[in-house]
């Protein structure tokens, strides 16, 4: 059910695209190189060629913020961005980006207004940078568990594919640490795969292999394994005395390749003054003086060796030795190493709460105004999908006189299950008045949000009157048939008009006449006050009328004019009736009069046109035996146009002794059934009834 309102929604408003003056065209996402310059692609069509630049507007946003514009001299404040003006009149609205960086990646929108039709399209704009490979390691030590490594680096977006090979052929088993990011916001990763090499790999061809949105084919590095030897290590030292100085050596031998690193630490703080010996090509040795002193008892001294063939640095350890001293700061070493390991695990938990938490935090977007005063909001992604966006209004703008607002929500869902929303607020028409700049609120509460999220928009500096007002629209005026002396009305309809102060004018043009003569009420011509409702929208609709009753010589040709004024018209807008046409009068039938001896005669007055078809008929007996009888009719014409016929019968007397009925009937196109006039005759007496 929701599904098919939606998806009438959007065919309603593909219909609206099409069927627009202005056409605008934009792919929904675009790519562009890290460094290198790019054009997101924006053009658009008019309906009626060449584009007018007076009439014309562009605008690009970047995240719901204006960052260009085609209106004013000045572009943008940010000078790698561009747009050709040679090419507009062609319909080329393209944004140029010189030396993209990744935070240009993200929603743009390209807007062009060419009045009165705006529209607007979206792009994402996708960064992508190459990865660079760096082999970080590739000696190895025979028959042992050695560890091949290889840095990543400069690579955007962040999903990649590594791969190690031997002999082209997939090595299982790599690894790679969570991606780290680089200052210019790529990332950098680091890949290691264990193998235990064998004197047959030695001249074996390895590889690392790299594959990512951004290359059209995979990137390799090809290599050999390095061969090395493990250092060994061991501290060379005489028992301590206090406050004798001595030299302790930490030697280090049997170890290649021939680069190594041996660092001294005095409880975990590296020593400075330690000095480094080449012995030969695997061999060196490392001295520092120490001087031990009452209070350097159970001082931790270490010798740490780096080497490219050590997955972990090896370490040598002597303690400056007192016992009792020593074991009372063992345990509190341990007891200090629980305790980091629980905060950890606690920050690690609260860490893991606050992302989730977040992650279907509703987004909500800025306030956006249309181009008809209407006012909405947008919240995205979120989950579960109760929300409550409310509105208010103050005037003066930053005023604290909040008056809450109506709003409407329209809901729609994810894939991923989570929903969006935007949510118009009621028209601000009858909420503030025009004279003074107002702020709108939107506060938007939500289950994952901590604190309400706010959004203000502030009518500064801005028209704020003419998002109020509304020109009025005026139908036809419609006409009923006119008849002669009978009282009519013309209505003239006029709707969506803001505010309710409308002024309506009738005018009267004579037949062949120019001059337009206003009409004021008066015993001819009434002119009810009009008293406008409320639309559902806010606007207001009224129905003229003027009435009156229309004669054959002095109104048939006429025109009749509705004219309107409203602050929202720089002039009056009118509509005319049309000459109008009085074609009908309807007949008035009179008594019956005696006419000579055995006559009778009955007028009929004022008629238009001046057909007319008067018959005279008899019902004899009780039979009910009905008989057409003759008559002569004499018609004339009225000075005010109109006609008057008399028709007459003189030959009753046949009839006399057994007429039950007499019966006239009166036809004109005026009437929809005739007139009918009767007499009945009984015991002598004559009654008269009506039939008509
Ligand atoms: C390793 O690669 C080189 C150059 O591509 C090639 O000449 C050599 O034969 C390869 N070695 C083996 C063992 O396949
Ligand atoms: C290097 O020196 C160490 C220690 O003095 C010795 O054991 C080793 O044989 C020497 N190696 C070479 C290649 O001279
Ligand atoms: C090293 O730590 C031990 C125990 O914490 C302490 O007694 C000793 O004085 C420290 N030595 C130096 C040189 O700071």
């Amino acid at each position: 059910m929701a599904q098919t309102s939606l998806l009438s929604l959007f065919l309603l408003f593909l219909l609206l695209q099409t069927g627009a003056a202005l056409e605008l065209t934009a792919p929904p996402t675009h790519r562009a190189t890290l460094g290198a310059d790019t054009l997101i692609p924006c053009t658009f069509r008019v309906e009626t060629p060449p584009v007018d630049p007076r009439h014309l507007a562009i605008f690009w946003y970047f995240q719901d913020k204006e960052i260009f514009n085609v209106i004013s001299t000045v572009g943008s404040s940010n000078p790698r961005l561009s747009l050709n003006r040679d090419t507009i009149r062609a319909g080329v609205a393209s944004l140029s980006i010189a030396n993209v960086e990744i935070s240009d990646g993200g929603l743009y929108r390209c807007s062009v207004l060419y009045s009165p039709d705006r529209r607007y399209k979206e792009v994402r704009l996708d960064i992508q940078a190459p990865p660079r490979i760096t082999l970080t390691n590739n000696i190895v030590i025979k028959d042992k568990e050695s560890a091949l490594s290889g840095a990543i680096t400069g690579f955007y977006p962040v999903d990649i594919d590594i791969k190690w090979l031997r002999e082209g052929e997939i090595l299982a088993g790599g690894t790679e640490l969570p991606p780290q990011r680089n200052a210019d916001g790529t990332y950098r990763v680091t890949s290691t795969v264990t193998i235990v090499p064998t004197e047959g790999n030695r001249n074996q061809n390895f590889s690392i292999r790299v594959q990512h949105e951004s290359l059209s084919a995979p990137l390799q590095e090809d290599f050999q394994l390095l061969y090395g030897a493990l250092p060994s290590a061991a501290i060379l030292y005489e028992p301590f005395k206090l406050n004798m100085q001595q030299i302790l050596t930490c030697r280090v031998w049997g170890f290649y390749p021939e680069s190594i690193t041996v660092n001294w630490f005095v409880n975990g703080t590296r020593v400075e003054s330690a000095t480094v010996r080449r012995v030969n090509g695997s061999a060196v040795e490392s001295k520092f003086l120490f001087l031990p002193e009452a209070e350097t008892r159970g001082t931790e001294l270490s010798c740490e060796v780096q080497h490219k063939t050590l997955p972990e640095p090896l370490v040598q350890t002597l303690l400056v030795q007192i016992p009792d001293v020593s074991v009372r700061h063992r345990g509190a070493v341990r007891v200090a190493a629980i305790l980091t390991l629980l905060i950890a695990g606690v920050v690690f938990i609260v860490t893991y709460y606050i992302i989730q938490q977040r992650k279907y935090q509703p987004k909500v977007r800025e306030i956006v105004r249309s181009d008809y005063g209407v006012f909405s909001l947008e919240a995205d992604n979120f989950s579960p999908k109760e929300i409550t966006i409310s509105w208010e209004v103050a005037q003066p703008a930053g005023s604290a006189k909040y008056q809450p607002l109506g709003a409407s929500p329209l809901m729609s869902a994810n894939q991923d299950g989570s929903f969006n929303v935007t949510s118009t607020c009621e028209h601000l028409r009858d909420k503030v008045s025009g004279n003074e700049p107002f702020s709108l609120r939107a506060t938007v509460q939500h289950a994952r949000l901590k604190q309400a999220v706010c959004k203000e928009w502030n009518s500064d500096n801005e028209e704020y009157q003419k998002y109020l007002l509304s020109v009025p629209v005026m139908g036809e005026i419609t006409r009923p048939t006119l008849y002669h002396n009978k009282e009519a009305a013309l209505l003239c309809p006029i709707s969506g008009f803001f505010p309710i102060n409308l002024t309506v004018t009738w005018y009267k043009k004579e037949k062949e006449g120019q001059e337009l003569t206003p009409l004021s009420p008066s015993e001819m011509y009434k002119i009810p006050e009009i008293s406008p409702h409320k639309q559902e929208d806010k606007k207001f609709t009224v129905t003229a009328s003027l009435v009156f009753s229309p004669s054959l010589t002095r109104d048939n040709g006429a025109e009749f004019i509705c004219r309107v004024a409203h602050p929202s018209l720089e002039g009056a807008i009118e509509k005319s009736s049309g000459p109008i046409h009085v074609t009908l009068a309807c007949p008035k039938v009179n008594e019956f009069r005696i006419a000579g001896d055995w006559g009778l005669s009955l007028e009929v007055e004022e008629f238009f046109p001046r057909d007319i078809g008067i018959s005279w008929e008899v019902v004899l007996g009780n039979k009910g035996k009905v008989t057409s009888l003759p008559c002569e009719c004499n018609i004339s014409a009225n000075a005010d146009g109109t006609y008057r016929a008399t028709s007459a019968c003189h030959c009753l007397r046949d009839q006399l002794d057994s007429l039950h009925t007499l019966r006239v009937s009166v036809q004109h196109e005026a009437l929809g059934v005739p007139i009918c006039k009767g007499l009945t005759q009984g015991k002598g007496q004559v009654y008269i009834i009506s039939m008509g």
